[in-house]
């Protein structure tokens, strides 16, 4: 699929006060820092569409952008960022599950994993949610740039095998890396397969 217009729409705390209208969204989550400004911007060819930062907890509301003019990506605030402090967090995380709860429109959830680290309580909790509350899911496992061919492969098979613990059936996953524009196309791809049915 080509991206032939992707545009800013509206950033928000507040599920109710998203977009109108029925088209489908796909929304990125996962641990702050993980990545999910920059894949976004990778995946529509924007540099500096979504707002990206070193220091985790960049970004703190629901961000639409409205993409061909038929469907949105969404960027959510990233998880798990201590340094919030308990109050932060605990607002972090409602802004987040009120969206997935009740965001009608919200047609696949990316679940992003940073492909360097071991299985995470944190992300592994958070799919087990999902799964609890049958929200749509798959996996995006980011920053594969940042490791050798082998050991990718053993953190990855690692988590899946993490995965097939808590799940019979496992989600679809993708690998990526916004600095080689690893995984566009299948992901492209995958969006416009769910957007045709
Ligand atoms: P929050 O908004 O804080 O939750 O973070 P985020 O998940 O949106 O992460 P963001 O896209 O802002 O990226 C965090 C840092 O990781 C930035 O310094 C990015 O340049 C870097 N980064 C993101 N993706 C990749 C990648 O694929 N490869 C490499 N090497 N760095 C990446
Ligand atoms: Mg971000």
């Amino acid at each position: 699929m080509e991206i032939t217009s992707a545009e800013f729409v509206i950033s928000n705390t507040d599920v109710k006060k998203c977009p109108a209208g029925i088209f489908p969204e796909y929304a990125f989550i996962g641990r702050s820092n993980v990545g999910k400004s920059s894949l976004i911007n990778m995946l529509t060819n924007r540099k500096g569409l979504a707002m990206t930062s070193a220091t985790p907890g960049k970004t703190m509301l629901i961000n639409h952008f409205f993409i061909n003019k038929n469907w949105y990506l969404v960027d959510l605030p990233g998880y798990g960022y201590a340094r919030r402090g308990q109050k932060g967090k605990d607002q972090i995380r409602t802004i987040i599950e009120d969206y997935i709860l009740e965001r009608e429109q919200m047609t696949n959830l990316f679940v992003l994993i940073d492909s360097r680290l071991e299985p995470q309580k944190i992300d592994l909790e958070f799919m087990e949610w999902l799964g609890e509350n049958g929200i749509p899911f798959s996996i995006i496992f980011t920053k594969a740039d940042k490791l050798k061919g082998g050991r990718l492969k053993m953190n990855i098979n690692a988590y899946l095998r993490e995965l097939s613990k808590q799940w019979e059936e496992l989600p679809p996953h993708f690998i990526s890396s916004s600095e080689d524009r690893l995984g566009r196309t299948d992901i492209l791809n995958y969006i416009e397969n769910i957007n045709k049915n």
